[in-house]
Parts: C-alpha cells; sequence; structure tokens
C-alpha cells in the first residue's frame, strides 16, 4: 500500500517540473476526474500546465465554470473546454483534432467516462451501449488517435491512465464481444466485458509502444455522483474511499515515476534513464508490469496481476480478436459518423 502521506508528497513535486505539461482528461467533468483534475490544477500550478478537459453539451457549462475557476486560483495554468460526447467513438476523433489543432504532445492521457447501465442497454446512434462506449470503445480510440502526440520525443514519459478495473478481468463472451444478444447482456457483464477488453487492448498497445506508460486503475468503491447515483439502484458497498483521496491517488498514478515503464537509454541495453515526472518515494521500487506490459493497479497504488484469467486468454490469442473485433467497431463508427462541417 502506497500510504496517502507519500502520495501528497510526491503530489506536491509536481511545482518543480519542466514547464508546459500537457494533460488532457475525459470524464473530469465529475467524481474521480474532477477531483484528480483540480488537484492536479493546483499541484503543478508552478509548472504552468496546459489542461484539456472534456464535457459532453449538457454539462459543459457547469465544466466551464469548474475550469474559469481553476483559471483564477491558478493562473499559471491553461484550462480548455473540449465539447464532446465520449459516448460516440466519433466524437473523440473531434477531440484528438481539437487538442492536435494546438498541441505537437501530450503528457498524460486521464480517463475516467463511464457509468454502470442499471436501466438497461439503450444503444447510442452508433449502435453501441454507452456504458461501453464511455468505458472502452471510446477510451481504446483515445489512446490510439493520441499516440502521435503521445509518442512524440519531446514527450520524457509519456501515461495513459484510464480508472476502471485492473486486476479485475474475467472470461470474455468470445462469441459475441459486444454483448449484443439480449440474453448476454447484464450490467455486471457489460463492466467486467469493458475492463478485460481494455487491459487487452491496452497490452496490446504497450507492446507497441515501449516508451508509453499505460495504468488500468481499479479504485474500489469512491464516495463519488457515480456511486450514488448506484445507491439508487441497490448497489453500495461498503467502506468507499474518500473522494479527495481518490482524486489524490489518481494523480499520483498519472505523474510518479513508480508508474513508468524502464526504457533503455544506452545503446545496447544497459539500464533506463530517468524516465522523467516525479520520482520514485524512497521506500518504494518502480511498479512491476503485467506480463503484457501494462500496470494493473489496485485501489491502494500497488501492482497486481490477473495471469489467471490473463495468460489463457493471450496464449489463446483472444487479445487479437478483441483488438480486430475492435477495429472493426471503429471502422463502422466512422463510416457512419455524419461528414464534418
Ligand atoms: N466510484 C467508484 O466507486 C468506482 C469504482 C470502480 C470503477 N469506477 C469507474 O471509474 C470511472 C469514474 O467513476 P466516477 O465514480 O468518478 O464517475 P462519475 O462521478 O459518475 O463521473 C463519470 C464521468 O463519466 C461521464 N459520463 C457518464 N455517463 C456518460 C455518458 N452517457 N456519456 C458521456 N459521458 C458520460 C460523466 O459526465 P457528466 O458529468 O456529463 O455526467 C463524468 O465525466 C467510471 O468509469 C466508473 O465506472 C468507479
Amino acid at each position: 500500500m502506497v500510504s496517502l502521506q507519500t502520495v501528497r508528497q510526491s503530489n506536491a513535486r509536481l511545482a518543480s517540473l519542466p514547464p508546459g505539461l500537457v494533460a488532457v482528461f475525459i470524464g473530469a467533468t465529475s467524481g474521480i476526474g474532477l477531483n484528480a483534475l483540480q488537484q492536479f490544477a493546483q499541484q503543478a500550478q508552478g509548472s504552468s500546465p496546459r489542461i484539456y478537459s472534456v464535457s459532453r453539451p449538457a454539462t459543459a457549462a457547469a465544466h466551464q465554470s469548474v475550469l474559469a475557476s481553476l483559471g483564477q486560483s491558478h493562473p499559471t495554468g491553461t484550462y480548455k473546454l473540449i465539447t464532446a460526447d465520449v459516448s460516440l467513438v466519433c466524437e473523440i476523433d473531434k477531440v484528438v483534432d481539437a487538442v492536435a489543432s494546438q498541441e505537437t504532445k501530450v503528457d498524460i492521457l486521464f480517463m475516467s467516462a463511464g457509468f454502470m447501465a442499471f436501466e438497461g442497454r439503450k444503444d447510442t446512434r452508433e449502435g453501441l451501449d454507452p456504458s461501453m462506449s464511455t468505458r472502452y470503445y471510446s477510451r481504446l480510440r483515445a489512446v490510439q488517435r493520441f499516440l502521435p502526440l503521445l509518442n512524440n520525443p519531446a514527450v520524457s514519459s509519456p501515461r495513459v491512465v484510464s480508472v476502471l478495473a485492473g486486476g479485475l478481468e474475467r472470461p470474455l463472451n468470445e462469441s459475441d464481444l459486444d454483448l449484443r444478444d439480449p440474453s448476454h447482456y447484464s450490467v455486471w457483464n457489460a463492466s467486467f466485458h469493458c475492463g478485460t477488453m481494455g487491459t487487452l487492448a491496452l497490452e496490446r498497445i504497450a507492446r507497441q509502444n515501449p516508451r508509453l506508460s499505460i495504468v488500468h486503475w481499479y479504485p474500489g468503491p469512491v464516495a463519488t455522483p457515480g456511486l450514488a447515483r448506484a445507491a439508487e439502484f441497490g448497489m453500495s458497498p461498503p467502506d468507499q474511499m474518500a473522494l479527495d483521496e481518490a482524486g489524490a491517488r489518481a494523480v499520483f498514478l498519472a505523474t510518479n515515476d513508480r508508474y513508468a515503464v524502464q526504457v533503455d537509454t544506452q545503446e545496447g541495453g544497459g539500464g533506463g534513464g530517468p524516465p522523467g515526472l516525479v520520482p520514485v518515494p524512497d521506500g518504494l521500487e518502480v511498479a512491476k508490469t503485467s506480463a503484457g506490459g501494462i500496470f494493473l493497479i489496485d485501489p491502494l497504488g500497488e501492482p497486481t496481476d490477473n495471469e489467471r484469467v490473463l495468460a489463457d486468454l493471450r496464449e489463446r490469442g483472444v487479445d487479437e480478436a478483441v483488438w480486430n473485433f475492435t477495429q472493426d467497431v471503429f471502422a463502422a463508427c466512422q463510416s457512419a459518423a455524419p461528414p464534418v462541417s
């Protein structure tokens, strides 16, 4: 367990990072993402971060005032709103284009959009369950499309954080990955498919992008508006983490070198150079990645592993099947997307 004190001490060092970190938040209009964005803005103000945050149209006005107030309290940072509904995969392209028109690099991509569809599946116009598109398809699309900016050599330690269910992977319904058959669909099946497909697809991206550090975090129960909504449907787990603690832990995962892949910087190997964000705290070691190359992290910041499930999926090529299926979904979304005006 990483103590909260260690987390806060690390986050306090954000101010001394080189200026001009670029961070993109998707899902930071509420809950863990919003708290992480606020703490990041506060702690990193000394390094003049440029923060982009995505909001769907219905909550854009409220989120704009949150960003405006951060601009007043922490004026060295810049805070830009991008209005897009990320339950639609095609809207991710809009987000990426908006960032790419102003930046040549992204240091941190933080993703926490999502919900559980207690009311049942109600597909978007792309034919996808929005609880699955927010938690899986759009997140994967965002990572894929942001790769050129994350891989810009000017980024010393590119980092992706996905807040969902790292370590809780389960066997998939391999013949119906999207759970289109109503008899396959349930709130929990959708949740497990998003978490498991997320890990497999992110591992594939990690293998092909060795400088990129990818954290898939399971935060455990956190007292957020999302969990308060779940309580209306009878889901009210005990021992909920305070939102402020979860936000601090999220910032730690996004910025501490404990969760950075160790890249050889010398020809012929010979060890890794300093990854480049906040140094690993004394007394802690660099976290271990999964066999597939990403950080599966438990609520208190420790690496977990779920090889009991994941090894079999990889061995049987289910990761490739998930990848190919997802690319087909993206192609279908793209061909159905309205023309850009
Ligand atoms: N809280 C927990 O106990 C817990 C535990 C494990 C995993 N998680 C996962 O962690 C993530 C963050 O959780 P949270 O509790 O912080 O969530 P939250 O407070 O409910 O915030 C969720 C975010 O997702 C966006 N969102 C929700 N429904 C959407 C939709 N239909 N279309 C587009 N955007 C939508 C929200 O936007 P608006 O503000 O516009 O609604 C908000 O930005 C979620 O994926 C959740 O499943 C949470």
